[in-house]
């Protein structure tokens, strides 16, 4: 062994002082474990990533949910992890970032794929934290009440189906919610929730009743829609929704924020109506059960939501407008200047099948930018609402801009049209038409007026860390 004299030592030193300094530290670490074992290596990061979809309920396919079934994907689990196709995080971490980001490191990434190709090694204890796994029932733990949704059932080769659906609550009292989540019974299938609230005055509906209901939205039934949701008081009128009380689009998951903020009061009877409840093409036949969870809480609401839609539907038009030709590549952007200070909480930027890439920021008036979101590749079946770490402040009389570009031609793998043609933002129902073959080019953002201090707060809550299994 040769012996190390004084001037290796200092040698070290100055490379280790070098790494401490530049990243060499972290391009090490990049190699991952070199060695791995399943236990101690693979599962914790499994568990921690993939298993929030893939279990029962999860959402995924198929479970992946002890040593053997991991196993048996293993090759196919290195191919998905190395393209970051898995776990599917969309928006760009160098860009901005948000709570739940799901994006393996490097060095986990490497570790998996030195684990396959050395043989997939158990380790002494495989699947002990895999044992702790139940299926997916919230991403906010245990609901304080359940309203059921009228089950649904899609046929085999049905095409985009929609429904107006409701579901109702009797409650003791007046209640405080802190959070409404929607849970899909098929979560491949449902593409779209938007709920509103219905608030009854005690006594002024004396059919009122739990029962849900639901009518299918074809061009024949648009004007009975709502004579069928039984939705008048005794005195023949409908009282005045309260809007997006709750959103899903697939990959989305239950969102809680700081005691006060986004809360709201309901009373003892209320229902939430879901516009356009959005059923994608059944591969089988099936039926779904949908849920809406709502937690309480006893702090009265402090800070009311503020909705800010860009775009279709939206207080912004798009430049140039949305039609799409085919064969063509087009890039649209639309703008809105903000007339107030706002703390910005979540945002979601909703494209179809067309979509390509989506970047919003924000101009200050000294010119400054700030990052929203970006994501470079869209994917259609990932459209999350995605909250910031902290509050994210946009001073008056700042610039909103958001940028979408479309592919409509023969390369983008999901064109619903082949050979293309030409594709454009389509209003019908008095809406935009939701579907998948139509385009929509839409940024909503979810705020509160700002109040100084904003900038420091963590949207992060500890209801939000049991999102994990
Ligand atoms: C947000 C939910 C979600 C998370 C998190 C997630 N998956 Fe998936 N995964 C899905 C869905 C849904 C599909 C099926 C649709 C698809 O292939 O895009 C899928 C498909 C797959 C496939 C099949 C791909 C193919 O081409 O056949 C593999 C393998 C996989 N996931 C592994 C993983 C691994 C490993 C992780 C964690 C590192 C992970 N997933 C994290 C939802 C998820």
């Amino acid at each position: 062994m040769k012996p190390i004299n004084a001037s290796s030592i200092s040698l070290l030193v100055i490379l280790s002082v070098a790494c401490f300094y530049s990243s060499c530290g972290e391009s090490q670490s990049e190699l991952g474990v070199a060695k791995p074992v399943f236990d101690a290596h693979i599962e914790p990061i499994l568990v921690e990533n993939c298993i929030p979809c893939h279990r029962e309920n999860g959402g995924a396919p198929f479970t992946l949910t002890s040593y053997e079934k991991i196993r048996k994907k293993a090759k196919t689990i290195a191919k998905v992890t190395a393209l970051r196709y898995m776990p599917p995080w969309p928006a760009d971490p160098s860009y901005s970032h948000f709570i739940g980001e799901k994006r393996l490191s490097e060095a986990q990434i490497q570790t998996i794929q030195n684990w396959v190709k050395q043989g997939c090694a158990p380790g002494k204890n495989p699947g002990a934290l895999l044992a702790n796994v139940k299926p997916f029932q919230s991403a906010l733990g245990t609901p304080d009440y359940v309203m059921y949704l009228d089950s649904v059932t899609l046929q085999q080769g049905d095409q985009d189906r929609f429904f107006l659906m409701k579901a109702s609550a009797q409650l003791p009292e007046k209640t405080y919610i802190r959070a409404v989540e929607l849970v899909p019974g098929q979560r491949q299938l449902m593409h779209h929730f938007n709920g509103h609230l219905i608030n009854y005055t005690p006594g002024a509906k004396s059919n009122f009743n739990t029962q849900p209901l639901k009518v299918e939205i074809t061009p024949n039934s648009v004007k009975s829609q709502t004579a069928d949701l039984d939705l008048m008081t005794d005195n023949g009128i409908i009282p005045e929704r309260v809007h997006s009380v709750v959103n899903y689009l697939p990959g989305v998951i239950g969102q809680m924020y700081p005691e006060g903020i986004g809360t709201f009061e309901v009373n003892s009877q209320f229902s939430i109506i879901g516009n356009d409840v959005h059923y994608g093409p059944s591969a089988k036949t099936c039926t779904d059960r949908s849920k809406i969870n709502l937690f309480f809480t006893k702090i009265p609401p402090k800070r009311g939501l503020g909705e800010l839609m860009l775009g279709t539907n939206g207080v912004s038009k798009i430049e140039p407008p949305l039609v799409i030709p085919p064969n063509r590549v087009t890039e649209h952007k639309t703008q809105f200047t903000v007339p107030e200070d706002i703390s910005v909480l979540t945002v979601n930027p909703h494209l179809h099948l067309l979509g390509k890439s989506i970047t919003a920021y924000a101009i200050k008036p000294n010119g400054d930018t700030i990052p929203m979101i970006r994501i470079p590749k869209w994917d259609f079946r990932w459209q999350y609402f995605y909250t910031y770490e902290k509050m994210l402040k946009i001073p008056r009389g700042s610039r909103i801009e958001v940028i979408a570009v479309f592919d409509n031609t023969v390369k983008n793998p999901f064109n619903p049209f082949n050979p293309p043609q030409t594709v454009s933002e389509r209003y019908e129902y008095g809406g935009s038409s939701m579907k998948a073959t139509d385009e929509m080019f839409q940024f909503i953002i979810t705020y509160v007026g700002y109040q100084p201090g904003d900038e420091n707060i963590s949207l992060r809550t500890d209801e939000t860390t049991r999102s994990k299994p």
